[in-house]
C-alpha cells in the first residue's frame, strides 16, 4: 500500500480529527441557520427532507472527501491534481479543487460577519440590555446593527483575526489546541441550553413543529434547500474536510469515523432547533421570520425568561464558539494551498487569506444597508441583497456540483481497488452499499434536485 505524507503534520488521534471534523461541521449552519430555515419552509417536512439528503447525499460525499484528502495528503487542489493523474484521468478535475477553495473563502467572508453579529449580542446579552426588551425594541436594536457598516465591520474585524490567529499556528498547535478546548465547552454549553429549554420553555410545541410533516409546504426550493443545507452543514463541497482529511493518520476507519461526525452534527442542529423553538414558542413569538430569527426574535423571548441574561449570553458565546472552529476550517484550504505553491511560511499564508476573505466581507456588510435589492430563485420565495446572491452561490450552487463532482470523481474515475485500499473493508456490505450510492444514488439525486429548482425538469 502506497503512502503519501502531509507537509502540514496530523492530527496526533482519531480523536482530534473528529472534534476538528465536527467542529468544522457544527457552526452558525446548524445554530442560526437550520432553525431559521426550517421556521421559514414550515417545520417537520423540511426537517425531513434534510435527514434524507444527509443519508443518500451528504454522508456518502463526506466519506469519499475525507478519503481523497487522505489518499492526496495535500491541500485540496493539489490532492485533486495528483488523484486524477493517479486514476489517468484529465488534469482539469483540478478546478474542482479551486471552485471549492474560493467557494470556501466566499463562505467564510459573510460568515464572519455574521459571527460578528453573535459577539456582538454576547456582549448585549451579558451586559443586561436586552432585559425585557419588546418586539419593538429588538427590531430596532437588531436593524442599528445591520445598519451601522462600521460597527459590524468592527465585529467582523475582530473575528477575522481570531481566525488567522488560530490558524498560523498550524494543525497541531493551532487548530488542534483550539478544538481541544472550544468542542467540550461548546457541548457542555449546549446541554445547559437543553436543560434550560426543557424547563422554560415549550418543549412540546417546538418538538411537534419540528417533526410533524407537512408536506404541502415543500416546493422544489424548499427541496433544493434542504439539499443545500446538507452540504453546508457537513461542510462538504469546498474541500474543507478533504483538507481534514489529509490530516488523518492512516490506520484510522474513514466510514465509521466520518459517519460519527455527521451524526454529531446532525444532533447539534436538532438540539438546537429544539431549543430555539420550545424558548421562542413558549412566548408566542413567528418562527418564520428568516435569518433574523435568533437575534430579533430570541432575545425577546430570553429578556422575559428567568436568568436570561445569563443563558441568552451562553447561547451567543456558543454560536460563537462554534462559528470559530467552522472558520478555520474554511480558511485551511487556501492556507495549505499557498504553504505548498508559493512556499510562504504559514503565518503569511494565513494573513493574506484572512485579508482576502476580510475585504470580501466588507462588500457583505456595505450590501446589507447602502444597496439593496431583490431577486428570486428557483421560483417562490424572494431574496435580498448580495448576502443572498453570495450564500444562494455557495451553498445551492457551487457546494450541490462540488460535491456532485466529488462523487462522480470516486464513483467512476478513481479505481475501484485504489478506493476500498482508502476505506478498507472492500467487500463489506457496508462498503458495497456506500460504493452503489456514491456511484449512482448521490449523482442523480443532486442532479435532479437541482435541475428541479432552476427550473428544467
Ligand atoms: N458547516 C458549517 C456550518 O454548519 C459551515 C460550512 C460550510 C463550513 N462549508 C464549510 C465550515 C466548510 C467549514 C468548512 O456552519
Amino acid at each position: 500500500m502506497y503512502q503519501r505524507i502531509s507537509i502540514h503534520g496530523q492530527w496526533s488521534s482519531r480523536l482530534m480529527f473528529i472534534l476538528a471534523a465536527t467542529g468544522s461541521a457544527v457552526g452558525l449552519g446548524n445554530i442560526w441557520k437550520f432553525p431559521y430555515l426550517t421556521g421559514e419552509y414550515g417545520g417537520g417536512a423540511f426537517v425531513l427532507v434534510y435527514l434524507i439528503c444527509l443519508a443518500l447525499v451528504g454522508i456518502p460525499i463526506l466519506i469519499a472527501e475525507v478519503m481523497m484528502g487522505r489518499r492526496g495528503r495535500q491541500s485540496p487542489v493539489f490532492s485533486w491534481q495528483t488523484l486524477a493523474a493517479d486514476a489517468g484521468a484529465n488534469g482539469s478535475w483540478k478546478l474542482v479543487g479551486w471552485a471549492g477553495m474560493l467557494a470556501g473563502l466566499i463562505i467564510l467572508s459573510y460568515y464572519s460577519v455574521i459571527a460578528g453579529w453573535t459577539l456582538a449580542y454576547l456582549v448585549r446579552m451579558a451586559s443586561g440590555s436586552l432585559i425585557r426588551v419588546t418586539e419593538e425594541g429588538a427590531g430596532s436594536i437588531f436593524t442599528q446593527l445591520v445598519m451601522d457598516p462600521e460597527r459590524m465591520l468592527a465585529w467582523h474585524t475582530i473575528f477575522m483575526v481570531m481566525t488567522i490567529k488560530v490558524i498560523s499556528r498550524g494543525v497541531k498547535k493551532g487548530l488542534e489546541q483550539a478544538v481541544r478546548i472550544l468542542m467540550p465547552l461548546l457541548f457542555a454549553l449546549l446541554l445547559v441550553l437543553v436543560i434550560y429549554a426543557w424547563r422554560h420553555g415549550d418543549f412540546a410545541q417546538a418538538y411537534e413543529f419540528m417533526f410533524n410533516s407537512d408536506f404541502s409546504k415543500l416546493t422544489p426550493a424548499a427541496l433544493l434547500t434542504a439539499l443545500g443545507h446538507a452540504f453546508f452543514t457537513l461542510s462538504v463541497g469546498v474541500g474543507a474536510m478533504m483538507v481534514y482529511g489529509a490530516y488523518l493518520p492512516s490506520r484510522v476507519s474513514i466510514a465509521k469515523t466520518s459517519i460519527l461526525v455527521a451524526l454529531l452534527d446532525t444532533i447539534v442542529a436538532l438540539l438546537a432547533g429544539l431549543v430555539i423553538f420550545s424558548i421562542v414558542f413558549a412566548h408566542d413569538l413567528a418562527a418564520g421570520d428568516g435569518p433574523g430569527l435568533i437575534f430579533q426574535t430570541l432575545p425577546i423571548a430570553f429578556g422575559q425568561m428567568p436568568g436570561g441574561s445569563f443563558f441568552g449570553a451562553l447561547f451567543f458565546l456558543l454560536l460563537v464558539f462554534t462559528a470559530w472552529t467552522s472558520s478555520i476550517a474554511l480558511i485551511e484550504p487556501m492556507v495549505s494551498w499557498l504553504v505548498e505553491k508559493r512556499d510562504v511560511d504559514r503565518i503569511r499564508a494565513a494573513i493574506w487569506t484572512g485579508i482576502v476573505a476580510w475585504l470580501l466581507g466588507i462588500v457583505t456588510i456595505l450590501s446589507l444597508n447602502s444597496w439593496s435589492f431583490s431577486f428570486s430563485f428557483g421560483g417562490q420565495l424572494k431574496h435580498h441583497g448580495l448576502f443572498d446572491v453570495l450564500d444562494i452561490l455557495t451553498s445551492s450552487i457551487i457546494l450541490p456540483l462540488g460535491g456532485l463532482c466529488v462523487a462522480l470523481f470516486v464513483g467512476w474515475v478513481m479505481s475501484r481497488e485504489s478506493v476500498s485500499e482508502e476505506l478498507g473493508g472492500g467487500k463489506s456490505i457496508g462498503f458495497k452499499l456506500w460504493y452503489f450510492v456514491v456511484r449512482f444514488i448521490t449523482p442523480v439525486a443532486v442532479l435532479l434536485v437541482f435541475l428541479r429548482a432552476i427550473g428544467v425538469v
